[in-house]
């Protein structure tokens, strides 16, 4: 079966787990696995850049990754901060528009400082949006939208209010999640924007997630017929 243009995901969201475990089989510590997830994330960039698709969301530090032990916690900050700072020029060639979605305000200053240039450099272009989910839950995107609508003295909201509210509502919902290392829940992503997601849990660990399986998710995604509570 081949690929076909015409039915590509708009919108891929990325659940990029099994770096632990990774590492773990190879007698490696969890932050080398961390560290080769970094990479992995570039090449599935490349593959988004290669299929055409228009926005990827990278869920990379959710709201309960905070339970993890502070050694953990700070190498992925590092891994972060570096990697924003040595791909911000990869980003300006590539013309790839850089966003986020979560709670930025716990993390290290300079992090924070990195990611806000970097969406600000890029924020002309719009060949493919990579959202980084950071510090995200889609409860807590929930709860804060509600108080959003709340504060502006909302007795009544629509759906489109919410929608609005979210740190999302600059993206379509994504139309494919991908979970890698063969867990199969959502783990509180974008819990109200996947009401309609197609989802794909793939059993490979994110470190070695490849242009390969990338094709093979979206042949996945390309077989799936989606009805929206309607009759085809
Ligand atoms: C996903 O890999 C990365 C983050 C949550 C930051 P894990 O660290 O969850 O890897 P496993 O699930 O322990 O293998
Ligand atoms: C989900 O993975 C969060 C990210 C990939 C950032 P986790 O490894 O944190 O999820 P659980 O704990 O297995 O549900
Ligand atoms: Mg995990």
């Amino acid at each position: 079966m081949k690929i076909l243009e015409s039915r590509m995901p708009q919108h891929i969201a990325i659940i990029m787990d099994g770096n632990g475990r990774w590492a773990i089989r190879r007698g490696l510590s969890r932050n080398l696995g961390h560290k080769a997830g970094v990479d992995a994330i570039k090449r599935a960039i490349d593959s988004c850049i290669k299929f055409g698709i228009k926005y990827c969301t990278f869920f990379a530090f959710s709201t309960e990754n905070w339970k993890r032990s502070k050694e953990e916690i700070d190498g992925i900050f590092s891994l972060v901060r570096d990697y924003l700072r040595s791909n911000a020029n990869y980003f300006v060639e590539k013309q790839i528009k850089v966003e986020s979605i979560g709670v930025l305000e716990p993390f290290p200053q300079d992090l924070i400082q990195s990611l806000e240039e970097l969406k600000q450099k890029t924020k002309q272009f719009n060949r493919l949006t990579v959202v980084f989910a950071l510090n995200y839950g889609g409860r807590d995107d929930l709860v804060r939208a509600c108080n959003k609508l709340i504060s502006q003295g909302k007795e009544h909201v629509t759906a489109e209010d919410i929608a609005a509210s979210l740190d999302t509502k600059s993206f379509p919902d994504p139309d494919f999640v991908i979970r890698t290392s063969g867990e199969q829940r959502l783990s509180n992503f974008m819990l109200y924007q996947m009401a309609y997601s197609e989802l794909y849990f793939p059993k490979i660990y994110w470190p070695a997630f490849n242009e390969k399986h990338f094709k093979k998710a979206i042949k996945k995604f390309q077989k799936r017929e989606r009805r929206y509570g309607g009759i085809k």
